[in-house]
C-alpha cells in the first residue's frame, strides 16, 4: 500500500425526510444567501426542487435560481451562474440534481471570487484557493460528485470535455442523499449511473500497487452491490432498498475511500469524456463501451488482477490452468451486465464514426499532460485510437 492523505469532509444527510434538513444545513456551513442550482425539470416534477426551496425558506434563507443546466455542463451556464450570483450577493450553491447540477456549482463557485475566467482553473492556469461553499440535494446516483474532489465541465465553445485538477475545496460541505428522489429516474439514466459506479471503482481496482487486500475487498463489495441493486431499480423503479443501495454506492465509490493507498487509473474516463465532447452521450453510456474495450486492451498486463476481479466481481470459475480464460470471461460477463441494462455495446450505437477516431484521439493532445494517461498501462495517442478502435463495433 502507498502513503496517502484521505481528507473527506462532507455531512452526508442519507435517507428519506433528511430533505427537510436543507435548509438549517447552509445555515450550519455559513450560508446566508443561496443560489439554487438545477437541471432541465426532472427535480421540479418529483418534489426535490420544492422541498429544497420549502426548507430553505423554513430557514430564513433567501434564494436566486439558475435552472437550464444541461447534462455534459456547458462553460456558458457557468459563466451564467458566476454572474448571478455575484449580482444577488450568494455566499451559498446550493446544487438539486446530478453530476451536471453539481459540478456547475462547483465551477460557480471557484469562479465567483476570481478575477478571471473560471476556465482557468480546469486549464491549470489557477490555483485553487477558495471557492464559495456548494451544498446538494442528490437526485441520481452516479457520478460520485457528491462527495468527490472534482467536476467535469464542456467548454462548448472550444470543444473540450475536462475534468478540473483534484483538490478538497471544492468538495461539497453537505450533500442530503435521498434515494425516493431517485425514484423518478428514467431506466436509462439509472442504468447510465450504474455504470458510472462501477467505472469509479474499477479505476481504482486496477492497480500496479501490490498489498491493497483492504481497498480490493472494499471495491469487490461496491461492485458487487451495484450488480445486486441495479436490475432491481430498474425492473421496479420504485424499489427503495435497491435505490438506497446504488445512492450509498454512488458516494463510496468516488469519495476515494475505495482509492486510498493504491496508484488508479482513469484510462476510460479520459478516453470516455474525449468520446462525450464529440457525441454529447451520457456518460455512462460512453462508459459502458470504452471500459470494457480497455479491459481487453490492458487484460494481458496483469492477468491474475484480471482474473480475481472476474471471480471476486462477477462470479466467475477459476481456471487456473488458463487463468486468462477466467479474466475473458469476466470481461465478456460484464460486458453482458451492460447489455442487460440497455447500455450500448459499441461507439457505433452512440453515433460515433470509425472517421472521428484519429480527432478525438489527438484532442485529448490539448490538455496540460495529456499523454500519456493511465497508470494501470500508458496511454498515449495511438493507444487511445487503439482503444477506440476495438470499441467501434459489437465485440
Ligand atoms: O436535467 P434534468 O431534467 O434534471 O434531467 C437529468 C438529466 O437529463 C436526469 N435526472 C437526474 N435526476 C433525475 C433525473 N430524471 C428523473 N428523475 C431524477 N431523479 O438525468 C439526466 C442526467 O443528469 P446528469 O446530472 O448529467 O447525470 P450524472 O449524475 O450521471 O452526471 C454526469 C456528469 O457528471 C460528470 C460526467 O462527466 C457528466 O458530465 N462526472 C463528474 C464527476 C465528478 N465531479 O466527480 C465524476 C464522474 O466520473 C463524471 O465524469
Ligand atoms: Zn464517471
Amino acid at each position: 500500500m502507498e502513503n496517502f492523505t484521505f481528507y473527506s469532509p462532507t455531512l452526508f444527510a442519507f435517507g428519506d425526510g433528511q430533505e427537510k434538513k436543507t435548509g438549517a444545513l447552509i445555515r450550519r456551513f455559513g450560508g446566508t444567501r443561496a443560489l439554487l442550482i438545477s437541471g432541465g425539470g426532472s427535480v421540479r416534477k418529483n418534489g426535490a426542487y420544492g422541498d429544497a426551496a420549502a426548507s430553505l425558506q423554513a430557514a430564513g434563507v433567501p434564494f436566486a435560481e439558475l435552472d437550464g443546466v444541461q447534462p455534459n455542463p456547458r462553460s456558458g451556464k457557468v459563466r451564467e451562474g458566476i454572474a448571478l450570483a455575484r449580482e444577488t450577493g450568494a455566499d451559498f450553491l446550493l446544487a438539486v440534481g446530478g453530476g451536471s447540477v453539481i459540478d456547475t456549482a462547483k465551477a460557480v463557485g471557484l469562479g465567483i471570487l476570481y478575477d478571471g475566467d473560471f476556465w482557468d482553473f480546469f486549464r491549470g492556469a489557477a490555483p485553487v484557493e477558495r471557492t464559495v461553499p456548494v451544498g446538494v440535494v442528490l437526485t441520481i446516483a452516479a457520478s460520485g460528485s457528491e462527495g468527490s474532489d472534482s467536476a467535469v465541465i464542456t467548454n462548448e465553445e472550444l470543444g473540450l470535455k475536462w475534468g478540473m485538477p483534484h483538490s478538497d475545496l471544492i468538495r461539497p460541505r453537505f450533500a442530503v442523499l435521498n434515494p425516493r428522489y431517485t425514484c423518478s429516474l428514467p431506466p436509462y439514466q439509472t442504468a447510465c449511473g450504474a455504470v458510472d459506479i462501477i467505472a469509479h471503482v474499477l479505476e481504482r481496482y486496477f492497480t500496479n500497487t501490490p498489498d491493497v487486500a483492504l481497498t480490493d475487498r472494499l471495491c469487490e463489495a461496491l461492485v458487487k452491490t451495484v450488480l445486486d441493486a441495479a436490475p432491481r431499480a430498474m425492473e421496479n423503479p420504485g424499489d427503495l432498498a435497491a435505490r438506497a443501495d446504488l445512492m450509498w454506492s454512488g458516494m463510496l465509490a468516488h469519495n476515494n475511500l475505495c482509492g486510498t493507498g493504491r496508484v488508479q487509473d482513469w484510462a476510460s474516463h479520459q478516453i470516455e469524456h474525449e468520446l462525450s465532447a464529440f457525441t454529447d452521450c451520457a456518460h455512462g453510456a460512453g462508459l459502458a463501451v470504452v471500459m470494457p474495450a480497455w479491459m481487453e486492451y490492458v487484460m494481458t498486463h496483469d492477468v491474475p488482477r484480471f482474473a480475481q476481479f472476474a471471480v471476486r466481481m462477477l462470479g466467475c470459475e477459476m481456471d487456473f490452468a488458463a487463468p486468462e480464460r477466467t479474466a475473458r470471461e469476466g470481461i465478456a460477463r460484464l460486458r453482458r451486465f451492460f447489455a442487460s441494462l440497455g447500455m450500448p455495446a459499441s461507439l457505433e450505437e452512440l453515433g460515433f464514426r470509425a472517421d472521428q477516431i484519429p480527432a478525438a484521439a489527438a484532442n485529448r493532445a490539448k490538455k496540460p499532460g495529456g499523454f500519456p494517461f493511465g497508470n494501470f498501462v500508458k496511454i498515449g495517442q495511438p493507444e487511445a485510437a487503439a482503444i477506440l478502435r476495438l470499441a467501434l463495433r459489437r465485440a
